[in-house]
C-alpha cells in the first residue's frame, strides 16, 4: 500500500542549504533576506519571472515598494484592514464559503463580519465557489469599508464584477474622518483616495494565478486594491508560516508611507527595527502606536528565496497532476475545479471534486475508504455558517443552502509536488474504486 499525505512540503537541499547560511549570518531575524524576498515578490508579480535582478541598485529602485512580508497571510489582511483604518462600526462583506482567517482577520480589528452566499454550483465556468454577485451587491450598506473575495484553490476571482459593483455603490461609500493620529490620518486619505468600498483579495492559495482583468491579463496582487498571500506549510510557496501584504499604487499616497506603516503595525508601533537600530549610535527609537508583531524572519526568508527560484517548475508539475485528475473526473462524471480558462490561469492550489448524487455520510465514506488505502483527502471547507464561532454572528446555515449544497458532497484530492506519475495513478484507481462502491 502506498501512502500518500494530503499536502506535505516541498523542501530540497536546496532551501536547507540557505536556511543554514541565513542561520550561520548572524541575522536571523526581520533583515536582508526579508527584504531581498519582499522585492523579488513584487518582481514575481509584477513580470511573472523570478529570475530578475532584484540585489542590485535597479532591483532597489524598481520593485522594492509594495510588498511587506509577515509571518500569515492572516496578519496580512488584518494588517490591511489596519491601514484601511477598518474597525468598529464598520462592516466587511466576505463569502460565507471560505476559512476562518478572511472573516477572523476581520473581526480581530472589531469590525461586523457580513457574509454572503455563493452562486449554485460555484461559478458556470470554473466551479470555484465564488460569491453570488447579486447578493453582494445587496449586501452593501453605508456601513461597508471594504469585500474579501477569495481566490479558491489558486482560481482567480471576477474581480471584474466586483469592481462594478462597487463602482455602483460609490454613493453609499463615505470615507472616514482622521482623529489626528498617524494611522488615523493616512486611513483617512487611503479612503479618501480609494473613494469606495475597498476591494481586498484573500489570495492566501493564488501566489502567481493571473486572469483578464480591464481586458489585460494580470497577476494576483495587481488586481485588488490590497491583497494577502500565505507561505504557510501547506500552500504552493511557503516559508513554513508566512504570509505577504500587497497593494495597488494610490494617489495621493506614496508606496513608501504605506510600506513604512505595514513596518509599524507588524513591529511593535517601533520607528527603527532591529537591522537599523545597529547603525552607530542609533539606538533611540519611538513607538508611534502600540500594534503589532507579525513580521518575517530571515530564517523563514530563506526558504521562500529558493522557493521562488523553484516556483515555476512547481506550478508546472502541479498542472501536469491536475490534467490527469481533470481527465478521470471527465470520465467518471465529476464536478471539478477548472483551473484553466482562455482567460484564467490558476495556481494550481486545490483540486475539489464534487461527487454527483451523494450526501455528506456517503461523502465521509469515500473519505474513509480512501484513507484506508493510504490516500489522505481533505475538505475544503465546512462552511463559516455551520462553525460554532460564527453561529449568532450571521443568519442560521439554513441561509446559505448553496455553501452547503456545495460542501456536502465535495472531496478535496492531494496535490502537491512530492506526488509522482505512479501515485497520482493510485489515487485516481483508489478514487475510482471508492465512487464506484458508493453509488
Ligand atoms: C482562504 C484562506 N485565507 C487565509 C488563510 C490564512 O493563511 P495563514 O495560515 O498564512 O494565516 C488560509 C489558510 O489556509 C486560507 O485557506
Amino acid at each position: 500500500m502506498r501512502k500518500i499525505s494530503f499536502s506535505p512540503p516541498d523542501i530540497t537541499e536546496y532551501e536547507i542549504e540557505e536556511v543554514a547560511k541565513a542561520l550561520r549570518s548572524g541575522w536571523i531575524t526581520t533583515g536582508p533576506r526579508t527584504k531581498l524576498l519582499e522585492r523579488r515578490l513584487a518582481a514575481f508579480i509584477e513580470t511573472g519571472r523570478v529570475d530578475v535582478d532584484c540585489e542590485g541598485t535597479a532591483g532597489v529602485e524598481t520593485y522594492s515598494n509594495r510588498v511587506v512580508c509577515l509571518n500569515s497571510a492572516t496578519a496580512a489582511e488584518e494588517m490591511n484592514l489596519r491601514l484601511l483604518g477598518i474597525g468598529p462600526g464598520d462592516e466587511v462583506i466576505v463569502p460565507a464559503y471560505t476559512y476562518t482567517a478572511t472573516a477572523s482577520a476581520v473581526l480581530h480589528c472589531g469590525a461586523a463580519v457580513v457574509m454572503v452566499d455563493i452562486q449554485p454550483g460555484g461559478d458556470p465556468v470554473t466551479h470555484m465557489p465564488e460569491m453570488d454577485y447579486e447578493k453582494l451587491e445587496a449586501a452593501v450598506t453605508e456601513r461597508t469599508k471594504a469585500i474579501v473575495a477569495v481566490d479558491l484553490g489558486g482560481i482567480v476571482c471576477d474581480y471584474d464584477r466586483i469592481f462594478e459593483i462597487v463602482e455602483r455603490k460609490r454613493d453609499l461609500f463615505t470615507p472616514m474622518v482622521s482623529d489626528g493620529s498617524a494611522l488615523s490620518e493616512l486611513s483617512a486619505r487611503i479612503q479618501k483616495a480609494i473613494g469606495r468600498v475597498a476591494v481586498i483579495a484573500d489570495c492566501a492559495h493564488s501566489l502567481g494565478a493571473s486572469r483578464v482583468f480591464r481586458g489585460e491579463r494580470k497577476r494576483c496582487g495587481e488586481i485588488a486594491d490590497l491583497t494577502s498571500f500565505s507561505f504557510h506549510a501547506v500552500k504552493n510557496f511557503t516559508t513554513a508560516e508566512g504570509g505577504a501584504s500587497t497593494w495597488l499604487p494610490l494617489e495621493g499616497v506614496s508606496d513608501k508611507e504605506i510600506y513604512q506603516m505595514l513596518q509599524l503595525l507588524s513591529l511593535h508601533g517601533q520607528n527603527k527595527d532591529a537591522l537599523s537600530k545597529t547603525n552607530a549610535g542609533s539606538w533611540e527609537y519611538d513607538i508611534i502606536g502600540p500594534w503589532y508583531k507579525c513580521n518575517m524572519t530571515d530564517i523563514m526568508a530563506a526558504i521562500g528565496l529558493r522557493q521562488l527560484d523553484r516556483y515555476p517548475g512547481l506550478l508546472e508539475r502541479r498542472r501536469q497532476i491536475i490534467e490527469k485528475y481533470d481527465k478521470t473526473c471527465d470520465e467518471l462524471g465529476i464536478s471539478h475545479l477548472l483551473h484553466r480558462t482562455p482567460y484564467m490561469d490558476s495556481s494550481n492550489h486545490l483540486y475539489l471534486i464534487r461527487i454527483p448524487g451523494i450526501g455528506e455520510t456517503q461523502r465521509n465514506e469515500i473519505i474513509t475508504a480512501l484513507a484506508e488505502r493510504g490516500v489522505a483527502t481533505n475538505v475544503h471547507y465546512k462552511p463559516l455558517p455551520m462553525m460554532t464561532a460564527y453561529r449568532g454572528m450571521c443568519a442560521g446555515p439554513d441561509e446559505y443552502p448553496r455553501a452547503y449544497d456545495y460542501y456536502h458532497n465535495l472531496i478535496t484530492l492531494p496535490l502537491h509536488t512530492l506526488l509522482s506519475d505512479e501515485d497520482v495513478d493510485y489515487v485516481i484507481e483508489g478514487l475510482r474504486d471508492a465512487v464506484k462502491n458508493s453509488i
